[in-house]
C-alpha cells in the first residue's frame, strides 16, 4: 500500500534551489519548476551529494560537489541518461506538498 507523507508547505520550497527532506528513512529534494513540484532522490549517485541543495537552472539541478546535472522533468542525468535518480509522485493538497512512497 502507498504511503502519502506530508513533505513541506509550497511555500517552502524555493525556486533556484531544492528542500532537502528526510522522508520514510530516505533523503528526498523537492524541487519547484513552471509551478509543478517535483521530488526526487536526494542522494547523488556519482558520490552522495545533496541534491536537494543544488541550484536550479531551466529545469536542470546541478549537483553542489561536482557538478553532476539532472533533468528535474525526467530524473535523467544530462549527460548520461541511463543514470536516472528515482522520482516520486506528488500530490498538492490546499497549500501542503506530498510525496507518494510506493508500497511494496
Ligand atoms: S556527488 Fe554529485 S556530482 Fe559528485
Amino acid at each position: 500500500m502507498n504511503r502519502r507523507v506530508r513533505a513541506a508547505s509550497i511555500h517552502d520550497v524555493p525556486e533556484e534551489t531544492g528542500l532537502e527532506l528526510a522522508l520514510e528513512g530516505k533523503i528526498v529534494a523537492l524541487f519547484k519548476v513552471d509551478d509543478e513540484f517535483i521530488a526526487m532522490d536526494g542522494i547523488c549517485p556519482h558520490a552522495g551529494g545533496p541534491l536537494g541543495k543544488g541550484t536550479v537552472t531551466n529545469g536542470i539541478v546541478t549537483c553542489p560537489w561536482h557538478g553532476w546535472q539532472f533533468d528535474l522533468k525526467t530524473g535523467q542525468h544530462c549527460l548520461t541518461p541511463q543514470i536516472c535518480q528515482t522520482r516520486y509522485e506528488v500530490e498538492v493538497d490546499q497549500e501542503e506538498i506530498f510525496v507518494i512512497f510506493p508500497g511494496s
